[in-house]
């Protein structure tokens, strides 16, 4: 069985953050087939289109060389004011110029968890031009909005609510049929 190799983002740094959380147990879930990886992006400097050369900093580099390895993308993310996290859209905006764009046509799975009402529709509904824009393939359903995040994990970070964890599971599943394809 060939191994699936997705760069898992998670739009918050916070020690704490619970899309961190969610994003730890996409990885437990995730079918046996798939691997996630970590990719870290808080290393990467703002955007500068005089820095985006042929020789680009290491860490952009770097960057750049995790996704071009990978099969699709995992992005779990917080909504920040009704949109994409900076710090998220900056690492994006690195991988997607040039004639090399790591995210051409890439399948993506898109989840978000907050503690408010909306689980982070607006921020998705942000992400849906960008997807478009590089063709990427995005799993459409289930969808995962997790509100009221905070009541559904427990005090040791497990999450405990059956139905997340289902939508979780199907959606990479889906992801899975998706590179498959
Ligand atoms: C700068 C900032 C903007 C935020 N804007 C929103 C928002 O638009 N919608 C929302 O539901 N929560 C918003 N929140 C609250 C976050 O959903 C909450 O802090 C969440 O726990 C962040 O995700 P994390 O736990 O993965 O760090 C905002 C938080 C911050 C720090």
């Amino acid at each position: 069985m060939k191994t699936i190799k997705i760069a898992g983002f998670c739009g918050s740094l916070r020690k704490d953050s619970y899309n961190k959380k969610v994003l730890n147990v996409a990885t437990s879930l995730a079918p046996e087939s798939m691997e996630i990886i970590d990719v870290p992006f808080d290393a990467l400097p703002l955007y500068n289109q005089d820095l985006d050369t042929e020789t680009p900093p290491a860490a952009v580099s770097a960057f750049l060389n995790t996704l071009d390895t990978v099969d699709g993308l995992l992005i779990v993310s917080p909504e920040y004011n009704y949109s994409i996290p900076g710090g998220l859209k900056n690492a994006l905006d690195w991988a997607s110029r040039g004639k090399n764009n790591p995210l051409l046509g890439k399948p993506v799975s898109l989840m978000g968890a907050t503690p408010g009402m909306w689980g982070t529709v607006r921020m998705q509904a942000a992400f849906l031009n960008f997807f478009r824009l590089f063709d990427m393939k995005l799993v459409m359903k289930p969808e995962v909005l997790i509100n009221a995040v905070q009541t559904k994990f427990d005090e040791h970070g497990n999450l405990t609510d059956d139905f997340t964890k289902q939508v979780i599971q199907q959606n990479l599943e889906n992801l899975k049929l998706l590179i498959e394809k």
